[in-house]
Order: C-alpha cells, then structure tokens, then sequence
C-alpha cells in the first residue's frame, strides 16, 4: 500500500467554523503561506458560496499559493459548485470539494430527499466539478451514521462519476476508534474499484476521539486525512494536524506511512493561527501546548538531564520549540537547580554553596508556584553574601491620603541596626512611600 499520507488542512474551512474564529480575507492569506510552508498537500481554503469575501480570499489563495493543492467546498448543487469552480481557477492545483449527506437522519430531516434523489444529486455535482478541475472530491456528510450498503452504493457511483477522492467524515464526532477503523476497512473491501481513488477521513472531536479515529482510519487504508491547526473546527474541533502528524511519524511502526510536513513549522504556524483567531491553545496540548515538553518533577529532570530520551518521545526542536524546559517549582531536585543556574551564567563554586541556595529555592517553592530566573538570580545574590535582606528591615511605615491633601508618607528603616527616617509628599500614598 502506498505510504503517503495525504495532509489536508481545513483551518481555513472547518476551522473557521469555531464560534467567534471568523478571519478576514489577509489573516486567511496569512495562514495559507504559513500553511504552504509546512508542507500541507492540500489547503481548504473556504466555502466559496458561502460569502463574496470566502470566494474572493480562496481565489487570492489560489493565485498566491504553488506548493499545495487550494481547494472550495461546495455542496452538491450547481450554485455552490460553479462558485468553487470560479474561486479555485487561478490555482497552479485546484480541488473542488463537494459534499451531501447520507445518513437517514440528514436524508430525512434535513435535505427532505428520497436516497435516490442523493445520489443524483451527488453525481451530478461531481461530473459538473470535473468541468472546472479533475482533482474532484466528494464527502458523505454524516457517514458515521450512514447505512454501509447505501454507502457503498454512493461511493461506488461517485468512482464511476469521476471522483478521485473520497472522504468518509464522522461528522459528528460519534465513532470509537474500533469501529472507524472497521468502516475504513469494509468501505475499501466492498467498493469496486476503491483502489482508483484515495481514501480520506474527517473527524470531529465530541467525544475527544478525533485523533485516535483518523488514525484508526489510517490504519485500514485511509491515505487522507482531513485535520486543523490546532484541533480547531466546528463544536468541539477536528482532529488536530500536530498530533496526527507526530503519531505518524513517531510510530512510524505502527502506521506504516509518512508526510511531507516539514515539522519544524508546526509551532510557528499553531501560533500564528492562535494569534489570528484568538483561540488560545491550553498549555498541557499534545506537540503545540507550553507545557508539551515541559518536565516539572525532579525525579523526571534527573533523568532528562542524564539522558533526554528517559522522559521524551520527539525532541521539542523537532517541532519548532527552541529547547525543552524543565519548569523549577517545589517538586525540582538540585540537579536542575545547579542546571538552570549554569544556563544563567552562574556557577557556584562549592557543593556548599549550592545546598545552600537550593535550601532557599526549596523554601520559597513553597511559598511560590513558579520560580523564575529572577527570583533563582536573586537567591543566589543573598549566597554571595550581599544579604541585603539581613541588613535592611522596614520598621513602620504610615501613608496619609485623604480628599484635598497631598499624599504623606513617614517611613523608618533599619539599617544593620541603625534606624533611618524619612518623611514625603508624592502624587499618590505609593509615590510618597
Ligand atoms: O464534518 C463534515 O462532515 C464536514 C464535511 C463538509 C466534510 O465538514
Ligand atoms: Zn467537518
């Protein structure tokens, strides 16, 4: 079986579907040139029919992008159709995305349409697209809660129309990896001729399974997966392309296939879509959160330090981190103190010394959730004997602020024992003190 797997991103579709995530027609060009230069095969750009200015930034992505297939969704009717076909014709590659649903529920309820009516429809609007491109592909909305037999009916005549990719999307986020798995894998048996198109899969995340679905797909044949920065998408989000990316490449065992993401770009590009749209991403995400690479107990920085695969599957570097972290907080050891304070430029010089400022660092650990650099700079100025906190004690302080008075401050200070006072006015009780 062929060992590429195809990365379509929807950032720019689905993604833009989280509430409040709109992009303008720059931001999405922005995107788009970031997205090219992470190596995505294929770019859904937007939804042509959807708005004048959805078909006018698909059409300047189309002209900007060389490197990646630009592609509209369209549903399966002539309107959203031709609107696709004029957004993506300035594309070097361009991609109609066409899709209805084939499930009882949205057969029934929502497109009021007999199965028969479906499938003429669908056919229909495939044999229109491949007038604008031949790279045509259709999707069978809610095809998690489609009948297989009718699926396999649709797809098979979709081949024979002229489709050259077929999405099998869990519209709804319902599956369990087993089951994907299990539809990819009956849905390429039984279709005639499945092995003429690439099989792809769209999965949403309800049940925060996307990830793990797609790649059940993959493992039973998908050669596509439809996946967003950041995990972005309608409701809960689509599968994330950081992780799918990562799982296949890291367990490479496992899949049996690769990308051609370079990815180094996958920070920059999970912060420039953060930035744009607003979405921050949670610090304990899989490849792009703060904390991905982060080591905060001691027993894990020991082993870090000594030998990084102890506690790491993928280097941080690969993936556009500059380095790994490790967080110094109460659970810290004295390895990564002195470690830290090294990077800092700061060399203690005795066993002592550091016992000494690590008693210190261990105190105000307790005090303190996260010690930075600056507290850790000034730990070790109190080593070096300045005790500035030893010799300076604040004995009283009274500020005096009231309507119509100018703000007094009467202040008295210890120095090593010898008492200091000093009375002001300022602007404000904080200014005179
Ligand atoms: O979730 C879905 O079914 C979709 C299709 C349009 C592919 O987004
Ligand atoms: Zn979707």
């Amino acid at each position: 079986m062929n060992d590429r797997l195809i990365i379509f991103d929807t950032t720019l579709r689905d993604g833009e579907q989280s509430p409040g995530a709109a992009m303008t027609r720059d931001e999405k060009l922005r995107i788009a040139r970031q997205l090219e230069r992470l190596g995505v095969d294929v770019i859904e750009a937007g939804f042509a029919a959807a708005s004048p200015g959805d078909a006018e930034a698909i059409r300047d992505i189309s002209a900007a992008i060389k490197h990646a297939t630009v592609c509209s969704l369209a549903r399966a009717n002539e309107r959203d159709v031709r609107a696709a076909g004029e957004a993506i014709r300035p594309a070097a590659s361009g991609r109609i995305h066409t899709f209805i649903a084939t499930s009882p529920i949205h057969m029934e309820k929502k497109l009021r349409m007999q199965p028969d009516q479906v499938v003429e429809a669908a056919v229909k609007a495939v044999k229109l697209a491949l007038e604008y491109t031949d790279n045509v592909e259709f999707s069978a909305e809610d095809a998690v809660r489609s009948e297989i037999d009718f699926l396999c009916r649709v797809f098979e005549a979709l081949i024979d129309a002229g489709a050259k990719t077929l999405n099998v999307p869990d519209t709804v986020g319902y599956s369990v990896p087993a089951q994907w798995g299990e539809r990819m894998r009956q849905l390429i048996e039984r279709v005639p001729n499945a092995d003429k198109v690439v099989w792809s899969t769209h999965c949403h995340n309800d049940l925060g399974m996307a990830v793990a679905n797609s790649l059940a797909a993959v493992m039973n044949g998908a050669r596509q997966v439809e996946c967003t920065i950041n995990g972005l998408g309608e409701r809960a989000g689509n599968a994330s392309l950081e992780e799918i990316v990562m799982a296949v490449k890291t367990r490479r065992d496992v899949f049996g296939c690769d990308t051609r993401i370079d990815a180094t770009q996958i920070v920059p590009t999970s912060r420039l879509v953060s930035q744009i749209t607003g979405y921050p991403v949670q610090p304990n995400k899989a490849i792009v959160g703060a904390n991905a690479f982060a080591h905060e107990s001691g027993i894990h920085q020991d082993g870090v330090l000594k030998h990084r695969e102890t506690y790491e599957i993928m280097r941080a570097e690969d993936v556009g981190w500059s380095h790994n972290k490790l967080t110094l907080g109460k659970l810290s050891g004295r390895n990564a103190l002195r470690n830290r304070l090294q990077e800092l430029g700061v060399v203690l010089d005795s066993e002592e010394a550091l016992n000494a400022a690590f008693a210190r660092f261990k105190e105000l650990a307790d005090k303190k959730r996260d010690v930075f650099d600056e507290d850790l700079l000034a730990l070790v100025a109190v080593d070096a004997s300045l005790d500035a906190c030893d010799r300076f004690k604040l004995v009283s302080l009274r500020v005096c602020s009231e309507t119509g008075e100018t703000p007094h401050a009467h202040i008295v200070l210890s120095d090593g024992g010898r008492e200091i006072r000093a009375d002001e006015f300022g602007g404000g009780p904080v200014d005179a003190a």
